[in-house]
């Protein structure tokens, strides 16, 4: 009897049931009440009184192995641990989180933020709903001027002027907030959401972005302004991209600029993106205007600055050849997931 127990329990050891129906079935051949435990039991009755002493402990041995090894075996598989199993096999990846992905207008500001906060400019940010002395009135806009117009603002509240309240139709807003809680330098950058009063096409939209630059200091030039602004070029779009200004007129600066770049997708050579000129605009720059100053409360003798204005949007539809604003803001999936970047 010694030597099947022996034979049984290097059976028991070896079990590796893969499954709960292998698992069943080595419960019944060895724990079953027809099985082999209960047949050993039978067989020991009629061993004689000498033997019982001996055998009764190995079988009472052979019997605690054999339940402990079950109920290993059972806490195993319940577990989901083996990996013999075929239903599951842990070598396999897991099912992945569907991630979403960062919106184009968010990837572009934040490059853009990124490479004026590595020149030492910090951001800002300002109100949607302006009044119209942070949206107009300081920036030098003359009482007449058309972009005070309906046609162009929307209007929240319109009276006389001076107490008018909408929303805002550029981040250069920001700059007489910051000003007017401040003294130079000033270096920042501001990006955020801008209204205007037009008809939605591919071309326009009722609302788009911007992100507005400030820079006064004493003795900051047009050379710094220019320096600043190549040096964010050659970082957007790469080494030797080429820049050229060309005077244009904004009430807030003086001289104003407008800033071309030679066209990031035929390199200058002339597409449709760039009306085969070779070249496409990317923002509006100049010296802050000394009256824009001194409406902020700052000192137009002792400091001068430079300021710039960008729409995300331009860039972005150059970046990523995008010709209808639209596609930006009716949140189409199909659309959006092209943009698949790692969250950061
Ligand atoms: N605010 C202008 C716009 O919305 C953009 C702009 C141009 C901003 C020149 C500036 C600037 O700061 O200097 O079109």
């Amino acid at each position: 009897m010694q030597d099947i127990i022996n034979q049984y329990t290097a059976e028991i050891n070896a079990a590796n049931p893969a499954n709960a129906d292998e698992l069943e079935v080595f419960r019944i051949k060895y724990l079953g009440t027809k099985g082999i435990l209960k047949d050993l039991f039978e067989q020991f009755k009629s061993v004689g009184s000498e033997e019982k002493r001996v055998l009764g402990k190995v079988l009472n041995e052979f019997k605690q192995n054999a339940e402990a090894k079950f109920n290993h075996l059972k806490e195993t598989l319940d577990s989901g641990l083996n990996t013999q199993d075929s239903d599951t096999d842990l070598t396999l990846p897991g099912d992945g989180f569907a991630l979403g992905s960062r919106h184009p207008l968010s990837l572009t500001r934040i490059e853009i933020v990124d490479i004026f906060k590595r020149l030492g400019f910090v951001v800002a940010e300002g109100p949607e709903i302006e009044d119209d002395w942070h949206n107009f009135s300081a920036l030098n806009f003359p009482e007449e001027h058309p972009a005070r117009d309906m046609q162009d603002t929307f209007f929240i509240k319109k009276n006389s002027g001076q107490d008018d309240i909408a929303l805002r139709t550029h981040t250069s807003s920001v700059q007489v907030r910051m000003m007017e809680n401040g003294q130079p330098p000033f270096r920042a950058i501001m990006p955020g959401r801008v209204y205007r009063n037009e008809a939605i096409s591919a071309r326009a939209h009722c609302f788009f972005h911007q992100v507005e630059g400030l820079y006064v200091d004493e003795n900051v030039s047009f050379a710094d302004l220019k320096q600043t602004l190549y040096h964010f070029v050659q970082e957007l779009y790469g080494e030797g991209t080429k820049v050229r200004f060309r005077p244009s007129y904004f009430p807030f600066t003086e001289p104003s600029a407008e800033m071309d770049v030679s066209c990031t997708i035929c390199g200058g050579s002339g597409c449709n993106m760039c009306k085969y000129s070779g070249w496409v605009e990317i923002l509006g720059c100049g010296m802050v205007d000394p009256n824009v100053l001194e409406n902020c409360g700052i000192d137009s003798k002792k400091y001068t600055g430079f300021a710039f204005g960008m729409g995300i949007e331009r860039i972005t539809n150059l970046k990523y050849v995008i010709r209808d604003l639209r596609l930006f803001s009716e949140n189409d999936v199909r659309f959006l997931k092209q943009f698949k970047t790692e969250i950061i």
